[in-house]
């Protein structure tokens, strides 16, 4: 008897929305079967790039976004197979961060800076493509000022005010909002509430069947 294989779910959105949180309150509640994985997983050679990246206080950092930009996505791609072995023995995956991400952060960051080369979206999805698609995707939608009352805001390179406002503005711009995979999560509910609504979406979704990959992203 072949064992039905795990679900991938994925949850995206702005920095301090509550993310981590949700992820770590999803991967309890599917119980002991379940792993998350974290982007960027700083733990590997190209995390430490990634973190040492987001850490620094350098500014000449626009000249190598290209190259971060394929690292973030490198990182994803040095965790495809791991994940996929997961899910065909059975076991959920929780996604924290995934091409999205990618996506909107460094659209934003091409464009921060007057002199450099903005980056298109067409440009920006290619190395992405070909990765497993989630089953269930849920984006955090937090309101400004709920996101900066939240502690630890600012303490990362993206972490402010006009930067990530650019980012929710990509972001809504780029989610599958037609997809019946998505869903779009108010981020200023409690806790409690948010984590009761993923947990119920995802119980709820059907079995995943084949598994898809990624053709388009935008
Ligand atoms: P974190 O706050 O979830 O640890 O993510 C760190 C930062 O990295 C966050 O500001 C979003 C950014 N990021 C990218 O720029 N590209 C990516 O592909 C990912 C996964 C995150
Ligand atoms: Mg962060």
């Amino acid at each position: 008897m072949s064992i039905n294989r795990g679900k991938l779910i994925l949850i995206e959105g702005l920095d301090r929305s509550g993310k981590s949180t949700q992820c770590d309150c999803l991967t309890a509640k599917l119980g002991a079967n379940t792993v998350l994985v974290k982007f960027p997983d700083r733990t590997t050679p190209i995390g430490h790039q990634i973190n040492a990246y987001l850490t620094s206080a350098s500014d000449a950092k626009n000249d190598s976004l290209e190259s971060m930009h394929l690292l973030f996505s490198a990182n994803r791609w040095e965790l495809a197979s791991t994940i996929k072995a997961h899910l065909t023995a059975g076991r959920d995956v929780v996604l924290d961060r995934y091409v999205y991400s990618g996506i909107a952060y460094s659209y934003v960051a091409s464009r921060a800076s007057s002199t450099r080369q903005p980056l298109s979206l067409d440009w920006l999805q290619v190395p992405d493509l070909g990765l497993l698609k989630p089953d269930v995707f849920f984006f955090l939608n937090v309101s400004e000022e709920e996101q900066v009352r939240r502690a630890g805001f600012g303490e990362e390179l993206y972490e402010k005010r006009e930067f990530q406002r650019s980012v929710a503005d990509i972001f809504h711009k780029i989610l599958p909002k037609g997809d019946e995979t998505f869903h779009l999560i108010d981020a200023d509910k409690s806790l409690d509430e948010i984590s009761s609504v993923i947990y119920e979406t995802v119980a709820a979704a059907p079995q995943p069947g084949d598994f898809q990959y990624y053709i388009k992203i935008v």
